[in-house]
């Protein structure tokens, strides 16, 4: 396993947790496939992953710009880095599908990136719109 539950912090609101976890499983999933080879069961959740980033982001913006956030625009900023570096890693997939490459990606950016974040951004987010 990848990420173990309890490495990525809680925040305070329900919705944005329970986003976070389903991303997590659908992360260890992914990377179990690409450790045992299953290149088109990896594909499939390659396919997953792409979509289920971009509504997880796209989620948070729309909360942020409900409630009227002030760090709205660098909150954003770290969603656009993260979705140029997965778009990035994603059709080198398509194009090589070398399992090592993805899962270097998830080890060493995504994972990190994601306790990150969610530990700065996403807290105080969730605190500043409640539950
Ligand atoms: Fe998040
Ligand atoms: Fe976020």
């Amino acid at each position: 396993m990848l990420v173990k539950p309890g490495q990525i912090q809680k925040v305070a609101n329900m919705f944005m947790n329970a986003v976070h976890e389903d991303e997590i499983d659908l992360i260890n999933e992914l990377y179990e496939k690409l450790k045992v080879g299953d290149l088109d069961e990896a594909d499939k959740l390659m396919d997953e992953l792409l979509v289920d980033l971009e509504d997880h982001f796209s989620m948070e913006e729309e909360l942020m710009k409900e409630a009227d956030f002030f760090g709205y625009p660098m909150h954003k900023a770290e969603h656009d880095n993260m979705r140029k570096d997965f778009k990035k890693v994603y059709d080198e997939w398509k194009k090589e599908k070398s399992p090592r490459k993805v899962m270097t990606f998830l080890e060493e950016k995504l994972v990190p990136w994601l306790k990150l974040h969610v530990a700065q951004w996403d807290s105080v987010t969730a605190m500043h719109i409640g539950d």
